[in-house]
């Protein structure tokens, strides 16, 4: 017989809208396999994501650049299996979305493996046509401004985006254009705080932040920062939610609750 999976409390994007309408904080993380799905999902996580950081913490590349759709979706088969009401975000990889038609059959492929419910990409002002076509077909996306590691080489480095009187103007603009072709959630990356403040505030849709500051909807981490196994070189927005706990879900949860209080990201993780 035929049971089909419980969806009363799935997260979805209308919750999400309605926990920024509220002023309540949601919380969202990476994972890449199944067993770390269900855990962080049963420590309160809202929102999962299958980033293309996987490249990096996963299979120890210097750049997010490697990540082919065939690894998102393999890795994003395995998330799924692990959750039940989470919402599940997989990352369009680098050279995945050169067109809206390609984005369209690339983000296709993905859903159809993995039942997920949000593709990411970033790309800002050139992915405007493609995010209104996705919104045209039916599928949800979150553009990711501000640092996009898929574009590392040309923008010289992992740098604060959004600095510049003019930088912050563009990144305003764009965030405005992209909720009106159709995108329904906007992650902002290594962005001074009181840009992703404002931008928060003049968005409806709901915007994530990593390095983006508290007043932001909600925070986003790579799992791998917040259990303190990322090899080398910290970023400053990352904090080591081990320290003081004595087990993963002790520090996940110590993750969801700091998220919720408005406790994290705190003065010694955001730019100004
Ligand atoms: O790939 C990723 O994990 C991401 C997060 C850093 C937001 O894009």
């Amino acid at each position: 017989m035929y049971i089909p999976k419980p969806i009363d409390n799935k997260i979805t994007i209308p919750h999400l809208r309605k926990m920024k309408q509220d002023d309540e904080k949601f919380v969202c993380l990476t994972a890449y396999d199944y067993s770390f799905a269900s855990l962080v999902e049963d420590c309160g996580i809202e929102v999962v994501l299958v980033g293309d950081s996987l490249g990096m913490v996963i299979q120890g590349h210097e750049t997010t650049i490697p990540v082919t759709l065939d690894e998102i979706c393999y890795h994003g088969k395995a998330v799924a299996a692990g959750l039940r009401n989470a919402m599940l975000m997989l990352d369009m990889p680098f050279g995945s979305l050169n067109s809206p038609q390609q984005a369209i059959d690339n983000a296709s492929v993905l859903l159809k493996a993995t039942e997920a419910q949000v593709v990411k990409l970033e790309g800002g002002q050139t992915q405007l046509k493609t995010v209104e076509t996705l919104a045209k077909f039916g599928i949800a996306s979150c553009s990711h401004l501000g640092l996009q590691p898929q574009m590392v080489h040309k923008m010289g480095g992992y740098r604060v985006q959004g600095k510049a009187r003019a930088a912050a103007e563009q990144m305003r603009a764009t965030a405005l254009e992209l909720e009106a072709a159709g995108t329904d959630l906007l992650l902002l990356e290594c962005v001074p705080a009181a840009l992703a403040a404002e931008i928060t505030a003049r968005l409806e849709i709901p915007v994530i932040g990593i390095g983006a500051g508290v007043d932001v909807d909600g925070q986003i981490l790579v799992l791998h920062d917040v259990l303190n196994v990322t090899p080398g070189k910290k970023p400053k927005f990352s904090k080591n939610f081990m320290q003081g706990q004595s087990s993963i879900q002790a520090a996940i949860k110590r993750y969801v609750s700091e998220v919720k209080r408005r406790q994290f990201p705190d003065q010694t993780h955001i730019f100004t």
